[in-house]
């Protein structure tokens, strides 16, 4: 297994281009099997992730081709309404095949996810959705049965804002009869670029954006082209470490959708200058800590929460973040500590004391963002840093060591059988 090896503390500059979005593509790679048509995505991150939802296109029927960023779907010969165990045990976001299937056939047969590295994460709201819009669901042998000859507009209403439950609804009522109103709603970027595209397939939601999607049926979608928005996480995680190393440029990010991030970046010291499509970070002379509770967008990402709790280990002072949205998700907090972090986690609050060093040790990633922290802490470390099962970050960030080493970073990947 294949490894990435840091030697830390070596300054950055320069200016990095920030992929595709990996949360918006995938969703949008189920709503192009709605279509008897050819869609084509741009700028689609060469991830694991994108490339096992590509399979799984695969395996429903559709042609997929990809390259250089760009997939085309063709979703003309979709006939196979089912997403293996196999799959989405390895993504989650497989799940997301849920509603379009349905809406398209009928039926739809979906392994249940499992718990993950950060919990249960059950999928009750988008079972208790599909429900309310008519479809019948059974569990059988591990696998969500869907079926309904048409489903029916209703209201529906989540307890809280879920990013999957709203994504999968919207792509099932889409083409229900009648008229469906999503309350509470997901408002982040990428299920607001999810609803624009189902707009340009055809669809008529309302409410883009809000709380509150007002879906009117319509009897069927037509594929469409789509360019995907920058990856908001994977430049927050570029700003953690441009915070701790140097001034850095981000380009091709959409600098509104880190509005929060910034505000916390510029609390904790740094200086950040934006342009329409990019930003500058300067690191601060010391880093200031700065309290953190993760919520729905337009709050504090619970994707960049892993990262921020990296930062704040080297600040002048301790901090506390709390994850209201995962409430398991600090499996980082033993693995900084071996850097020297002493971070003391309680229920979903670490409090984090804020060390003068960190020192470089052999880590293990354990998911896609904690993956993302150890990385950061590794650069910011001092000595060398072994970061061991790190398909994790291969799920989620595109070429991320040549990146961080054409911005100065002495990062590289170790195949161990060499
Ligand atoms: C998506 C993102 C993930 C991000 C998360 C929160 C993708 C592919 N993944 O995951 O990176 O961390 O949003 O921003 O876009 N919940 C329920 N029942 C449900 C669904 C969710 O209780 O049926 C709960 C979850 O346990 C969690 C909260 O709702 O506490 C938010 O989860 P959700 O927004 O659904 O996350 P995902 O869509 O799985």
């Amino acid at each position: 297994m294949d490894k990435i090896l840091i030697e830390g503390q070596k300054p950055l500059s320069g200016s990095v281009k920030i992929s595709g979005a990996k949360n918006a593509v995938l969703p949008i790679m189920t709503a192009a099997l709605m279509a008897k048509g050819k869609s084509v995505i741009t700028r689609v991150p060469d991830l694991r992730d994108t490339k096992t939802m590509i399979r799984l296109m695969e395996i429903v029927g559709a042609k997929c081709t990809f390259d250089s960023g760009r997939l085309e779907i063709d979703g003309s010969t979709v006939n196979n309404p089912e997403a293996p165990y196999d799959l989405v045990k390895t993504m989650r976001a497989s799940f997301y095949v849920l509603g379009p299937l349905l809406a398209r056939f009928g039926t739809v047969k979906v392994s249940l996810p499992g718990g993950c590295a950060w919990g249960p994460r059950p999928v009750d709201f988008h079972l208790k959705g599909l429900e309310k819009l008519g479809a019948k669901i059974t569990l059988e042998s591990g696998y969500i049965l869907a079926e309904a000859k048409r489903l029916k507009g209703t209201e529906i209403s989540f307890e809280f804002p879920s990013v999957g439950a709203t994504g999968n609804i919207a792509m099932a009522a889409v083409t229900a009869e009648g008229r469906t109103i999503i309350i509470n709603a997901a408002c982040e970027p990428e299920i607001v670029q999810l609803c624009e595209y189902l707009n340009d397939m055809g669809a008529n939601i309302n409410g883009i954006g809000t709380m509150r999607l007002v879906i009117d049926g319509v009897d069927s979608l037509h594929s469409a082209d789509v360019d995907i928005i920058p990856d908001r996480i994977e430049a927050g995680t570029f700003l953690t470490a441009g915070a701790l190393l140097g001034e850095i440029t981000l380009e091709d990010i959409i600098p509104q959708h880190l509005d929060l991030v910034l505000l916390k970046l510029r609390e904790a010291g740094c200086r950040i200058l934006t342009t329409t499509n990019s930003v500058t970070i300067s690191p601060a002379d010391s880093i200031q800590p700065v309290d953190m509770t993760t919520a729905v967008y337009p709050g504090f990402p619970t994707d960049l929460q892993a990262q921020w709790v990296a930062l704040m280990s080297l600040a002048k002072g301790s901090s506390m973040i709390t994850d209201t949205v995962y409430h398991d998700r600090f499996s980082h907090v033993p693995e900084l500590n071996r850097f020297g972090a002493n971070i003391k986690l309680e229920n979903n609050t670490a409090f984090v004391p804020g060390v003068n060093e960190l020192i470089g040790a052999p880590v293990m990633s354990t998911d896609i963002r904690a993956s993302a922290s150890l990385i950061v802490a590794g650069l910011a470390a001092k000595g060398t840093t072994e970061v061991s099962r790190i398909y994790h970050i291969d799920r989620g960030y595109e070429q991320i060591e040549e990146k961080f080493r054409s911005l100065g970073a002495n990062i590289q990947r170790k195949n161990s059988s060499a």
